[in-house]
């Protein structure tokens, strides 16, 4: 039952600015709240209120004794317009840093997670090439901004899951439905993230630096044939597979730009990761053009399958592409009640634990309940349990396991009695 995690292995959670924050910027999430787009009608411009209580969080996180920390940026705060940059919120996040840094977390910032300024939207967003530029743009501000405090970068979080529920379903802003757009807006965030990796890297660089690390979080899921004798099934779970994950991987770690996808401009192919950043959470069980979850397996709230083996054949898959060491940039799940979270951190850091594959880092989704995209407040992924009306945070009994496994450097028979073994999946 016990396991032992490898010598230097790293723990620590991840977050999104918007997911956390609060306020009321002038964002593209703000505004589809404001539609009405949020199925439990929360508001963002409420969530856990971390931009004024991250001193409080940030004590809670090294109470924990959390090794490393992901955390985003908000660009439509840092720039309320195109050519506006506000210094009182630079100023701000400097603060934030330095004090994360004091308590002994190493950073990772992510420059985009999923929110967009409303100026940039409303031009079109990363559906124009023209467009790119603004990104680019924020990027070497960033970099300027905090590249003195943080070496390490997620350029683009989930480029697919973006492109995807933005362009293809329609569930998230813009709410467009076009599979061409869908795979436009793909390759013009692979080729964001190939410019944004050399800018951090000449930025820094210039700066004096060569600690810099840079790459991008994929969202990677197995995509198994529901009767895996069935030749439509097997050719939907490869087509799935190939347009939602195989091209933007190809084309971000690469410069290849695959059938049908193609780069807005010029890019040399090269090698533009300095990591594997895998943001991990499920299996899709595929007998047509669309997502699936097999009936017999074990669900999260969300009806998500658990599949903690599928986390390994992901990180195994990108490996084989490419040698680089492997960070675990998101794995968490939707328990609200946090009746099988520990379970669910047990098994997910038992595979890795066994695992041949040079992976370095876990970063567990989320430190603390938070805002969860359409679903809202209602979709608690926490370690940490937040009242959202009093904004009180109360660790979990997951937060409690985590905390102590990370003491523990593994899962020993004490713990394992203790968290995991009365904690039963749902099916
Ligand atoms: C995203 C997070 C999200 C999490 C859980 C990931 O796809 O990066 O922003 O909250 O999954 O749904």
């Amino acid at each position: 039952m016990s396991f032992t995690l490898k010598p230097g292995f790293l723990l620590g959670t991840a977050t999104a600015a918007t997911q956390i924050e609060g306020g009321d910027s002038d964002h593209n999430w703000n505004d589809w709240y404001r539609r009405g787009r949020i199925k439990d009608g929360t508001d963002p411009a409420r969530s856990t209120d971390h931009y004024n209580r991250w001193r409080e969080d940030a004590d809670l996180m090294s109470a924990l004794g959390l090794h490393v920390y992901r955390f985003g940026i908000e660009w439509a705060r840092i720039c309320p317009a195109p050519d506006r940059v506000d210094k009182t919120v630079i100023a701000h996040y400097r603060e934030e840093i330095c004090y994360l840094q004091e308590k002994g977390l190493k950073l990772l910032l992510t420059i985009h997670h999923f929110t967009n300024p409303m100026w940039f939207e409303e031009k079109g967003g990363f559906a124009k090439r023209e467009n790119l530029k603004y990104f680019l743009d924020f990027t070497e501000l960033v970099v300027r901004s905090f590249g003195d405090l943080v070496s390490e970068y997620i350029t683009i979080n989930e480029p697919n899951v973006y492109a995807t529920n933005s362009f293809f379903l329609g569930h998230w802003p813009p709410g467009e439905r076009s599979f061409t757009k869908a795979l436009t807006v793909m390759a013009n965030l692979a080729y964001c993230h190939i410019k944004a990796y050399e800018l951090i890297h000449q930025i820094r660089q210039k700066m004096g630096y060569h600690d810099t690390k840079v790459s991008c979080a994929h969202h990677l899921r197995v995509f198994e044939p529901a009767k895996p004798r069935n030749l439509l099934h097997r050719i939907y779970a490869m087509l799935l597979d190939y347009f939602f994950q195989g091209l933007i991987t190809q084309a971000s770690f690469f410069g290849e730009f695959s059938w049908p996808l193609k780069a807005p401009a010029a890019v040399r192919r090269g090698e533009y990761v300095d990591f594997i950043g895998i943001n991990y959470y499920t299996r899709s069980t595929v007998s047509r053009f669309d997502d699936g979850v097999r009936a017999d397996a074990p669900k999260n709230d969300l009806g998500w399958e658990i599949y903690p083996e599928g986390l390994i054949r992901c990180a195994a898959k990108m490996y084989g592409l490419l040698k680089r060491p492997i960070y675990i940039t998101e794995n968490g799940t939707c328990d609200n009640t946090d009746a099988f979270r520990c379970r669910y951190l047990y098994d997910h850091l038992k595979v890795i634990a066994e695992s041949d594959l040079p992976i370095e880092r876990y970063y567990h989704w989320c430190f603390c309940d938070n805002f969860e995209w359409i679903e809202g407040e209602s979709a608690r992924f926490g370690l940490v349990h937040v009242d959202y009306e009093s904004q009180q945070r109360t660790i979990k009994r997951a937060g409690k396991f985590f905390a102590a496994l990370i003491q523990a450097g593994g899962v020993n028979q004490e713990l394992y009695d203790e968290y995991v073994k009365e904690q039963k999946y749902h099916f």
